[in-house]
């Protein structure tokens, strides 16, 4: 080909690159966000036909040799500044179309931060759970230790190392869910009482408490259920007297119902202590008046306690001549009704939301 054919041929080619973008542009002033993606393929395309290395103005510009020599530099010159031309009209789309890109990309990434957000209902401590954490935590500050037991025990812990051999009539006390002869589910956690001292061969002090649930065949009612807590509390040591269980719960009361809270206690019963004593609290409910919940007492009962029966120091290996001691279960399901006005110890089983959302605080 002449040098006539061969500009002839750049010039095709550049009308055709020329006319390509026109519409590229063209296509670009309409086109939505999501598309510059297509927009930019096509801009590729459109370099690699017209500027890449199989480009027509690429073929062209090799058959620059069989020109003669003052012809050459004119083609050269029209090849360069062909390329530098699409170059230019290359680099300008590009950069309109990166600038959409950022457009589109920090659209997609905005936070409305006006938009209320997501909230997560969150759940509360169960009331019972929460009374046992206070009552653990007035004991701690005094020095005991926790320990747990299993809810399932031996006839010999829950009842015959505490002083109440089989044919005992103080069995009847707690009536037993019994598993085989031997086993049972436990009906006081006062079976943690031996437990303690026998881990502990003879040491002293001790000073335990032991909170669980314990089972018991019993009706349910407002105040009674067949499965409940309690917190069992021990202490052995030398010169342990009846004052000190008295301080222990009065404190005890105090902390937990305050000052103003009315206490009383009676003697009462148990085959492992001796004396034996019950502390009651004034009935929060009725205020004292007689209701349902203290069965028109105006008292209700919260903890049984009393000074620890030799014979129950003797069964777990200490010396009954040296060493003293004193216990007391306490029902945090009692302490929780009184404390929070919870009139039916039904209600702090059943998990009915609208009852523990109160405790959500
Ligand atoms: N275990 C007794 C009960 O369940 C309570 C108690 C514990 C009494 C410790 C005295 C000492 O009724």
């Amino acid at each position: 080909m002449d040098l006539a054919e061969l500009e002839a041929a750049i010039n095709k080619v550049r009308g055709l690159a020329k006319e390509q973008m026109q519409q590229l542009e063209d296509d670009l002033r309409q086109a939505k966000l999501e598309s510059v993606g297509e927009l930019r393929r096509r801009l590729d395309e459109w370099r690699v036909s017209h500027l890449g290395k199989k480009s027509q103005l690429q073929q062209v510009s090799r058959q620059m040799s069989d020109l003669s020599k003052e012809e050459r530099p004119k083609l050269g010159s029209l090849v360069n500044q062909t390329k530098a031309e699409l170059e230019a009209q290359h680099d300008r789309l590009e950069e309109r179309l990166s600038a959409l890109f950022r457009q589109q990309q920090f659209a997609s990434e905005t936070l409305d931060i006006t938009l209320p957000g997501r909230r997560h209902p969150l759940g509360s401590v169960h009331p019972i759970t929460r009374i046992i954490g206070e009552i653990e935590d007035v004991f701690l500050g005094m020095g005991y230790e926790i320990v747990e037991g299993t809810e399932i025990e031996t006839d010999e812990y829950n009842f015959e190392k505490l002083n109440l051999p089989k044919d005992h009539p103080a069995r009847d006390m707690q009536d037993t869910f019994y598993i085989t002869e031997e086993l049972l589910l436990r009906t006081q956690t006062s079976a943690m009482q031996v437990r303690t001292m026998e881990r502990m061969k003879g040491k002293v002090p001790v000073r335990v408490i032991a909170p669980g649930r314990v089972y018991r065949r019993d009706e349910d009612d407002a105040t009674h259920s067949h499965a409940f807590n309690q917190i069992e509390g021990l202490v052995v040591d030398e010169g342990i007297r009846m004052s000190d269980l008295k301080g222990t719960l009065e404190l005890f009361a105090r902390a937990i119902f305050g000052p103003d809270q009315e206490v009383r206690r009676l003697p009462s019963f148990f085959p492992f202590t001796e004396p034996s004593a019950e502390v009651d609290v004034r009935c929060t409910v009725c205020g004292g008046a007689g209701c349902r919940v203290c069965k028109e007492t105006g008292w209700i009962e919260i903890l049984g306690a009393g000074m620890v029966h030799p014979n129950v120091l003797e069964f777990a290996g200490y010396d009954s001549k040296k060493v003293s001691g004193f216990a007391f279960g306490l029902g945090p399901e009692r302490v929780a009704m009184l404390k929070y006005g919870i009139e039916d110890i039904r209600l702090l089983y059943q998990n009915d939301l609208r009852l523990l959302s109160q405790f959500a605080r």
